[in-house]
């Protein structure tokens, strides 16, 4: 039984959001996103001529996403580099943003979203899609719609949204899934499943994303807003 959540938070309640546009001033585009104690910034650079030439698509321009946990996010140091778990993250960053974007008018250029994270207490992947979503729109590629990605799950008997990193390690069983969402375009571009859960408790855990992403989408909305606002 999970009958109170650690933090005392609601089982639909997300952690506190904030937002921010342009947070990396060499950048063509960034933004940061920060959820409880989870920070993630993402630095958009491109489109440029993608090299070595062999890899460009004279068809449309290519995203590279590269997701970064930094040595000091969590409190036991991170061995600096790629690992598998960094690999798998930036394939699936790309993959859950590429639905998103159109670069069809970019031939043989790539566009590429470097996702540093600052500081780690769970949902990292899906801080990193917000980020770069909004850095991306900053960078003013052009877009079919805006990402949102939120962790859900299963902690005990109990099915919420976001959880934090003592929830994903609680004993008694968690199962994490974090979706990533077009909330304009009702599609799901990305959606992992970290446990066991049942086909109702998968379909009840879905439908807490969806609205869940709406309220992301209103966060990045207003940061996207107040940049436009500030010239
Ligand atoms: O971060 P996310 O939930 O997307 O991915 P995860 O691989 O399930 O990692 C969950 C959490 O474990 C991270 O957010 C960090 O808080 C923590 N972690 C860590 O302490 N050390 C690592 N090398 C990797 C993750």
């Amino acid at each position: 039984m999970y009958s109170k959540r650690i933090d005392g938070r609601g089982f639909d309640e997300l952690r506190k959001m904030e937002a921010k546009i342009g947070v990396v001033e060499s950048a063509d585009g960034s933004a940061m996103f920060k959820i409880g104690d989870t920070i993630a910034i993402a630095a958009v650079r491109g489109p440029r001529d993608l090299h070595p030439k062999f890899m460009q698509n004279p068809k449309r321009g290519t995203l590279r996403c590269n997701y970064n946990m930094m040595s000091f996010s969590v409190d036991e140091r991170i061995r600096p580099g790629p690992s598998r778990r960094s690999r798998e993250i930036s394939l699936v960053t790309e993959n859950a943003l590429m639905p998103a974007v159109n670069l069809s008018d970019f031939p043989n250029a790539v566009v590429d979203v470097f996702v540093e994270i600052v500081q780690a207490d769970a949902g990292t992947r899906c801080a990193g899609i917000c980020a770069a979503s909004l850095a991306l729109a900053d960078a003013g590629i052009p877009m079919r719609d805006m990402v949102c990605a939120v962790s859900v799950g299963k902690v005990g008997d109990k099915i919420l949204v976001d959880l934090n990193k003592h929830e994903e390690d609680y004993e008694e069983g968690c199962s994490d899934m974090p979706v990533a969402m077009l909330p304009g375009r009702d599609e799901i571009s990305l959606l992992q499943l970290d446990g066991k859960m049942k086909k109702e408790e998968i379909a009840e855990a879905l439908e807490l994303a969806k609205k869940s992403c709406e309220k992301i989408l209103e966060v990045q909305r207003n940061a996207l807003m107040e940049k436009y606002k500030n010239g």
